[in-house]
C-alpha cells in the first residue's frame, strides 16, 4: 500500500479546567474531550523523492514545519528511521481554523495513524500518541478521539463513558482567539466560574444527557476579551433559545456549541445561525 485516507475528526471540550502553571510555562489541564462528526480528509503517500509535501484545498495554511500535519510526518520518519522516505499529504480542510475544534492536531494525528498503516503499523497507539505529544498538547487526544479525559499538558488520557446520542451545533464567529495570550491572561484574572469534571463524568457514566448539558464549561470564556466574551454569550444564549439543552465555547475558542436532544431542532438552529455566521456545523459525537 503506497497511499491511504484518513479522517480527522474535530474535537469540542465538555469541560474545560485548568488547575495552575507548570515549572516547564505549561499550564496543569483537566478536560473532558469530544471528537465530532466534522472532519478534514487527508489523503496520504509515500513517494521516492525524500521530503514532506504539504497541498490543501485551504491555500493560506503553510507547507512546512509550522503546520503541525507537516510536522508529525517529520516526526514519523525521524522516529521509525526513515529519513530516506518521501512523503506526500494532501489536505480536504472543512474544521475551521484557529477555532478551538483542534483542527490542526487532528490532522497531525491523522497522519501518524495513517504514515503507521502504510509503513507496516510497527508503532503502538501509546507510541504514537507519545509521537503527537512532541507535535502539540491536543495531538494525542486527537489520535485516539471518542469520549476521554485529558490531563497534565493534555497528554494524559483516560477513556470515558460515551455522550449519549445527541447533536452538536458548533457556531465559529469570525473573530480569533490567541492560544498563548489566553493561557496568559487566566494567569492574571481570578475566574468566578470551574466545571465540575467530576460531575461531568459522573453524567456520562449514568448516560444522563440532560446532566451532560448542565456541566458543560469552559473556564476559557471567562478571560476572554469584554467583546469577544460578548460575542460568546451570545451565540451561547441563542443557541439555548433555538432548543440547545447547554452550550459552552471549545478549547480556546472562538468556537461554541451546542447540545442538543432533538435533530429537528439542532438543524433549524444550524440553519438559523447560518444566517449570522459563516461557518456553522450539524455534528454528532463519534
Ligand atoms: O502544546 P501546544 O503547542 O499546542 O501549545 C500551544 C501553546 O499553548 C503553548 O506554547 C503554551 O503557551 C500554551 N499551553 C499551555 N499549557 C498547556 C497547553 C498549551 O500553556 N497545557
Amino acid at each position: 500500500m503506497r497511499q491511504c485516507t484518513e479522517e480527522a475528526y474535530a474535537k469540542i471540550n465538555l469541560t474545560l479546567d485548568i488547575l495552575g502553571l507548570r515549572p516547564d510555562g505549561y499550564h496543569k489541564m483537566d478536560m473532558v474531550m469530544q471528537s465530532v462528526s466534522l472532519s478534514d480528509t487527508l489523503c496520504i503517500s509515500l513517494e521516492e523523492e525524500p521530503g514532506v509535501r504539504f497541498r490543501s484545498t485551504r491555500g493560506d495554511l503553510p507547507s512546512d514545519r509550522r503546520n503541525l500535519a507537516v510536522d508529525a510526518a517529520y516526526r514519523f520518519l525521524e522516529a521509525r528511521g526513515l529519513p530516506q522516505q518521501g512523503v506526500s499529504i494532501v489536505l480536504e480542510k472543512r474544521i475551521p481554523v484557529c477555532a478551538g475544534t483542534a483542527g490542526g492536531s487532528s490532522d497531525a494525528a491523522a497522519v501518524l495513524r495513517g504514515l503507521n498503516r502504510l509503513t507496516g503499523e510497527a508503532l503502538s497507539q501509546e507510541a504514537l500518541m507519545d509521537l503527537g505529544a512532541l507535535v502539540g498538547s491536543d495531538v494525542p487526544y486527537c489520535v485516539m478521539g471518542g469520549t476521554a479525559r485529558a490531563r497534565g499538558r493534555g497528554e494524559l488520557l483516560e477513556k470515558l463513558s460515551p455522550v449519549p446520542s445527541s447533536f452538536f451545533v458548533l457556531c465559529k464567529p469570525s473573530f480569533s482567539v490567541s492560544t498563548p495570550e489566553l493561557f496568559r491572561r487566566f494567569d492574571t484574572q481570578t475566574v468566578t466560574e470551574r466545571p465540575n469534571t467530576e460531575a461531568m463524568i459522573k453524567a456520562l457514566e449514568a448516560g444522563d444527557l440532560q446532566r451532560v448539558a448542565s456541566q458543560l464549561w469552559n473556564v476559557f470564556e471567562e478571560v476572554l476579551p469584554a467583546r469577544e466574551q460578548m460575542v460568546v454569550k451570545g451565540i451561547r444564549d441563542r443557541l439555548t433559545h433555538l432548543g440547545a439543552i447547554g452550550a459552552s465555547m471549545s478549547g480556546t475558542g472562538p468556537t461554541v456549541f451546542g447540545l442538543f436532544d432533538r435533530e429537528d431542532l439542532a438543524r433549524a438552529a444550524a440553519a438559523k445561525l447560518g444566517e449570522d455566521f459563516p461557518e456553522v456545523f450539524l455534528t454528532k459525537a463519534v
